[in-house]
């Protein structure tokens, strides 16, 4: 990132340093609507606040005077692919309103970490582009829709451009009750009233991009990617959704793939169990950063029992509310194999696109390093329930 821009934007002499730090200059670098995209939850929100809040109930063991080099092997095996750090970038619908180098900026950031983008199914880059843009096999995202075909297509396209595993997303059967981006205009199609067009105009460089690149629309469903598509292909993609889902069709789509599957969108155990049972490799434990059903419990709090119920005879992942690398720690800890963050690389794309996105990496990279090395311990893999105090809140 230019250092003029930390600069200006921070107001003062400092770097962005923390996610946090971040979310703070995304703020700034978007407009209203699309902040309320990006940041906000479903109803009241308390899900989103509680996954941040629960990580804080958790407190970690420190040892000290190890004898141990520096904390600095933070390398796991997910679906079979040798990541260097336990991260993926979750799947984000629309990313291009984010900031113009959307997924594929992503992507590429992800791949210079040494880890995966997992592209969502409402993208605005394809499947294709991604494909051709990146030198990783980075991993797909489907919601199980009502047509069959279209899935069945997208697999072919998603196998065909290299995509290597699969999420299968399960818990949106229809869409949460997000209020923020509603008082936003963030409807189909979207209100804009001149105040909103200000608004964007006074984010000029948010608004240079998104004028002339118009990374808008599903791009896996459109023909041509502007303007012309974007409300037809988020209608049609609200239309595939299906209330009626059930483990006939998570077989039917095990069938289909051949690469690891992920069932996201987790937070039951005997959910978890029956997800493996139907051929499942692993599961993510996830309330989809709070934007689905509000009130549910954070996804930390739900992990312990997941895990416990997997027992091993799956991969478990979690996603939300992850900021720090200690937050990290404490999932692989509570047994988690990997982690996602969604809004933390969207801030840092928000802020400077790819570079954001591989800065933000860097962060929590660092991090985690660091709090190993506190902590008296090497390597990730070294991670289980004895690195956690007993939480009183929580039955162990
Ligand atoms: C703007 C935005 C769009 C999202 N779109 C999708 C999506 O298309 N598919 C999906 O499975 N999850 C989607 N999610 C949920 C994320 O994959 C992930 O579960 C969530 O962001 C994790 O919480 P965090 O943002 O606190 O890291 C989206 C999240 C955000 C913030």
């Amino acid at each position: 990132m230019a250092k003029t821009m930390r600069f200006q934007l921070t107001g003062g002499n400092k770097r962005p340093l923390s996610v946090d730090d971040y979310r703070r200059l995304a703020r700034r670098s978007v407009p209203n609507m699309v902040w309320a995209y990006v940041d906000g939850g479903a109803d009241d929100m308390a899900t989103l606040a509680e996954n941040r809040a629960a990580f804080g109930r958790w407190k970690l063991r420190q040892r000290v005077l190890t004898g141990l080099p520096a904390g600095e092997d933070l390398g796991v095996e997910i679906g079979g692919v040798p990541l260097d750090l336990p991260i993926l970038l979750a799947p984000t619908g629309m990313t291009g309103l984010t900031h113009w180098q959307g997924e594929l900026g992503s992507a590429r950031a992800a791949e210079q970490a040494g880890t995966r983008l997992v592209l969502s199914s409402a993208s605005t880059y394809s499947l294709e582009e991604i494909g051709a843009g990146t030198a990783e096999d980075h991993w797909f995202q489907l919601y199980p829709w009502r047509d069959k075909e279209l899935m069945g297509s997208l697999l072919t396209r998603a196998r065909n451009a290299g995509m290597q595993n699969l999420f299968v997303t399960v818990d949106v059967p229809t869409h949460g009750n997000r209020e923020r981006e509603q008082r936003q205009g963030v409807t189909t199609p979207p209100v804009l009233t001149p105040l909103r067009v200000l608004d964007a105009a006074v984010h000029p460089k948010w608004w240079y991009g998104f004028l002339k690149y118009q990374r808008v629309s599903l791009a896996n469903m459109a023909e041509d990617k502007g303007w012309s598509q974007a409300v037809a292909t988020v209608r049609k993609q609200s239309g595939l959704l299906r209330p009626d889902l059930g483990w006939s069709d998570l077989e039917w789509l095990r069938d289909q793939w051949k690469g690891a599957m992920y069932v996201k969108g987790i937070l039951d155990p005997d959910d978890a169990v029956h997800a493996i049972d139907v051929g499942a490799d692993g599961v993510v434990v996830s309330n989809h950063g709070g934007r689905q059903l509000d009130s549910v419990p954070a996804s930390i709090e739900a992990l312990p029992g997941i895990a416990a119920a997997v027992d091993g005879r799956g991969q478990v992942l979690l996603d939300g509310g992850i900021r720090r690398g200690t937050d990290v720690i404490k999932a692989l800890c509570l047994g988690a194999d990997a982690v996602c963050i969604g809004r933390p690389f969207l801030y840092g794309l928000a802020v400077d696109g790819e570079d954001g996105v591989s800065d933000v990496l860097r962060i929590l990279r660092t991090e985690i390093a660091r709090a190993l090395t506190l902590m008296g311990i090497r390597k990730v893999t070294d991670l289980d329930r004895s690195w956690l105090l007993p939480n009183e809140e929580i039955a162990p």
